[in-house]
């Protein structure tokens, strides 16, 4: 069973997967990655985050990010862009940078304009801004913030419209899969920007779950999101848990991947869901939760998990 053919089988626009550069001499690893029935979606782990693509003022490297959207292009897969402002994974210039807020607007306004240009036509939708709340749902205090206040946001939203008129332009973040402060600012920032005009079109449910611990509620929230006239998706899901893996663990994981699934696919305006990475072999988790892994739907030796057949129930 093929998990892109049965996502649009079900009115859904894709099924997808984040990969990276380093991954794609692994052959038995491509053999999956590139088959677009299994994944119809794409995106960049790092490769087109800000330190990789605006290492120092003015001056963008793009070669492992057009590594991706070439990659992308041949499979006649869908591009996600990830993404424009984030607080991590910034070049020192950025992060350890004082910025008066005319200056930061200006480093903002640039960065983002010139990156997403130079995916022009070929991105489905940008994550322009990424995890700008707090769990308290204040916002957090990064160099945009502390020389900005939120106006770093509609500059980065509106430099992103300019330059590909064409992508879908969302906001992404973790825990505001379920009712909670961190999704009510979300909702409230939604509102905002639209009444100002600012162009947001989509918000991203980044989705690393812990077994046996989504968030209660996620559809009446998901429902609450796209009566603000955005659409949604899952855009970095994978369920982690404390190792060693056990048959308890992953028959639990099972029922946590269908339920996600299957909530996106109750909710019309759930458009794709895309995990972060599909096997354990490459998974982010081990290297940022010490104790904890096999996150994925498929496992180190690439072979499917019950959490792959949990995805397929799920739809
Ligand atoms: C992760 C990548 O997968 C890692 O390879 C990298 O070392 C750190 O970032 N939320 C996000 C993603 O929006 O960009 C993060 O990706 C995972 C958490």
């Amino acid at each position: 069973p093929e998990l892109n053919t049965i996502a649009k089988q079900h009115r859904k626009l894709y099924f997808g997967t984040a990969t990276d550069n380093p991954e794609l001499n692994d052959t038995a690893y491509r053999a999956i990655l590139d088959d677009n029935r299994m994944f119809g979606q794409i995106t960049p782990a790092n490769s087109m985050k800000w330190f990789a693509t605006e290492p120092s003022p003015g001056e963008f490297t793009f070669h492992d990010g057009d590594v991706i959207a070439n990659l992308a292009k041949k499979n006649r897969q869908l591009l996600r862009g990830h993404n424009c402002v984030w607080h991590n994974q910034l070049p020192d210039w950025v992060s350890t940078g004082t910025f008066t807020e005319k200056e930061i607007l200006a480093v903002v306004e640039r960065h983002c304009e010139t990156l997403v240009r130079h995916y022009r036509g070929q991105v489905y939708a940008w994550d322009v801004i990424n995890e700008v709340f707090n769990d308290d749902g204040t916002f957090r205090q990064d160099v945009f913030f502390n020389s900005s206040g939120s106006k770093f946001i509609p500059t980065a939203f509106h430099a992103a419209r300019r330059a590909d008129p064409h992508a879908k332009l969302y906001a992404n973040d973790f825990n505001i899969e379920g009712p909670n402060a961190k999704s009510a600012a979300y909702q409230n920032l939604i509102k905002t920007l639209k009444k100002e005009g600012v162009p947001i079109d989509g918000i991203g449910f980044q989705s690393h779950f812990i077994v046996g611990e989504l968030p209660p509620n996620i559809k009446e929230n998901m429902e609450a999101f796209t009566k603000l006239g955005v659409e949604v998706a899952v855009t970095e899901l994978d369920v982690r848990m404390t190792l060693p893996e056990t048959p308890e663990l992953l028959a639990q994981q099972r029922k946590d991947y269908e339920t996600v699934i299957s909530v996106c696919q109750a909710v019309k305006g759930c458009i794709g869901v895309t995990v972060w990475d599909f096997t354990d072999k490459f998974s982010w988790v081990p290297g940022t939760f010490a104790g904890q892994g096999a996150a994925c739907p498929w496992d180190e030796n690439l072979k499917e998990k019950p959490g792959f057949f949990g995805i397929i129930d799920g739809f």
